[in-house]
């Protein structure tokens, strides 16, 4: 049985059915929402407000079986789009955090060095015995090599995230966050897995996924992506959210803070954004400031309390000054 089979087989969705082939097909899978409203409502039930356009790109994706590339400022939702689709679907949440440096080793597969050196140690004896009769060195490593196969197996296989959700015996959700912080070269290959779900590994051979994960990728636009990523997925820009659907998500997310608390902490927050600032306050922070200012027992924003904890969503000293100044006309729902 060659290498590849014993994957095949080994690797079982609970049904019996391979979560993986050499050669194989990706399974067919019912689909998970029958409308863009579906998609909507069963958000929304996991708490998460989903605009009509972000609900039609996950009920396109999940058709069509292409990556959603969300791009927007810090803050606003796009990895929490990734771990409520999880939730929705009922299944798991691969993430794979993307940083400068990261490599194939670390975002696909590595050997796993340590056990295989502890393998050869506890198998001195029977490593012996296979190089017993062997005279000349080359003689010796022609003799282990023709034994590789067995500490190049699966058993000494180290699944990073991408194979993760390759081998994965049923649907998964994988998410690719701030995909901009990582190289170019690693964009390269990243295209490669998400164009076709399969890696090779050179050992073992091809590994395709019979379950192809959906995808999330998540980017602060740190740097431009290529063109070619972005051909290969549907886009998403997320900016702030407009007042009627930051309260939403206030209400939602901080369901405790008073609804007149709510309503002054989103009308200075949309204020507040519209100032010349170094860091605009996100989501997030909106929903930081709610939940303090809950904590400190009141049920609505006067001038000294909102001047007293404008550093829960400003950051910087130079902001928080600009905000002060402006703070009258905040809280009177003006914007500058
Ligand atoms: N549409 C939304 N519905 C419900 N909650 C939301 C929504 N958008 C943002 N949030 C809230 O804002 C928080 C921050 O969102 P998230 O972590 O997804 O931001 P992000 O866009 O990934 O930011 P960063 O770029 O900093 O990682 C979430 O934990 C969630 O509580
Ligand atoms: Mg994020």
């Amino acid at each position: 049985m060659s290498s590849s089979d014993d994957i095949h087989t080994r690797v079982t969705a609970p049904g019996g059915v391979p979560a993986m082939t050499a050669q194989g097909t990706p399974a067919a899978q019912p689909a998970a929402f029958a409308s863009v409203d579906e998609v909507a409502a069963r958000f929304l039930a996991h708490n998460y407000v989903c605009d009509r356009r972000t609900a039609t790109a996950i009920h396109l994706a999940e058709r069509l079986t292409k990556p959603i590339l969300v791009e927007g400022p810090a803050g606003v939702g796009k990895t929490e789009l990734a771990k409520t689709l999880a939730a929705v679907l009922g299944t798991e949440l691969v993430r794979l955090q993307c940083y400068e440096g990261l490599d194939e080793g670390k975002a696909l597969y590595e050997w796993e060095y340590g056990k295989q050196l502890l393998y050869t140690q506890i198998l001195r004896d029977k490593i012996g015995e296979v190089l017993s009769g062997t005279s000349t060195l080359s003689e010796a490593v022609d003799r282990i090599g023709q034994q590789a196969t067995a500490f190049f197996s699966e058993k000494f296989l180290l699944d990073r995230p991408l194979l993760t959700a390759i081998r994965a015996p049923h649907r998964v959700v994988l998410l690719i966050d701030e995909v901009d912080r990582a190289e170019q070269e690693f964009e390269a290959f990243l295209l490669e897995v998400l164009s076709d779900f399969q890696v090779s590994v050179p050992e073992l051979g091809t590994l395709r996924a019979r379950f192809p994960p959906m995808v999330i990728l998540t980017s602060n636009n740190v740097r431009e992506l290529s063109d070619a990523l972005k051909r290969r997925c549907l886009h998403l820009y997320f900016d702030y959210p407009s007042a009627e659907r930051e309260l939403e998500i206030v209400r939602l997310r901080a369901p405790e803070a008073a609804r007149g608390l709510s309503e002054a902490v989103v009308r200075v927050v949309q204020g507040v954004r519209t100032l010349d600032l170094k860091k605009k306050p996100s989501v997030s922070e909106t929903l930081d400031w709610v939940r303090a200012l809950t904590i400190l027992n009141t049920d609505q924003l006067t001038p000294a309390l909102a001047e007293e904890t404008l550093n829960l969503i400003l950051k910087y000293e130079g902001d928080i000054e600009r905000a002060k100044e402006k703070l009258p006309e905040l809280l009177a729902g003006k914007k500058a």
